[in-house]
């Protein structure tokens, strides 16, 4: 594997953090998640710094913390779903390895976060929240290398696909 990183996207719930740390475990690559780096920095977590900082704040927070982390090498790097949002994101990830997209539908999304607290953009009403930022995202993805459907695939076959994809 001679890519310098393999920095996974996707919306919340597609699966970066599981296919991830197999992925690195499998490459004795290191796992990198960008929000445990953002709530180490900011002593504070994600829930906590959009409610006391805003979602602007932890914008600038997550792409500090993205510009730094995609300078080192043999990193699995999992992304928070927003990341892509940005230019200078897309561009840091792009040019210091291969990004791989993860996707899945609307309910395998619903069916995996929903009981979980920690995602404020889906706090009150998750079905109609994720509908919306599907949407919104529906081409955020697009400037992936490689774009992997996750509905039906155990998270080993995931990996397998993401390494046989050629490398540079
Ligand atoms: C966000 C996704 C979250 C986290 C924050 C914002 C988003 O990460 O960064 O809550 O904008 O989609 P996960 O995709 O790991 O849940």
């Amino acid at each position: 594997m001679n890519w310098d990183n393999i920095t996974l996207v996707g919306f919340m719930g597609t699966g970066k953090s599981t296919v991830g740390k197999a992925l690195a475990e499998r490459l004795d690559w290191a796992f990198v998640d960008v929000d445990l780096e953002i709530e180490e920095a900011e002593g504070r977590s994600i829930p906590d710094l959009f409610r006391e900082q805003g979602e602007a704040y932890f914008r600038q927070a997550e792409a500090q913390q993205i510009a730094r982390i995609m300078q080192g090498k043999q990193q699995i790097v999992s992304m928070g779903g927003g990341a892509v949002l940005r230019e200078a994101n897309r561009k840091a990830m792009s040019e210091n390895g291969l990004v791989v997209a993860l996707t899945a539908s609307a309910e395998t999304i619903l069916e995996r976060v929903k009981n979980d607290p920690d995602r404020p953009l889906l706090a009150g009403n998750p079905e109609q929240k994720i509908a919306e930022l599907l949407e919104r995202r529906k081409n955020a993805y697009q400037f992936a290398d490689i774009h992997i459907n996750t509905d039906n695939l155990q998270v080993m076959e995931v990996v397998e696909s993401i390494l046989s994809f050629p490398s540079k």
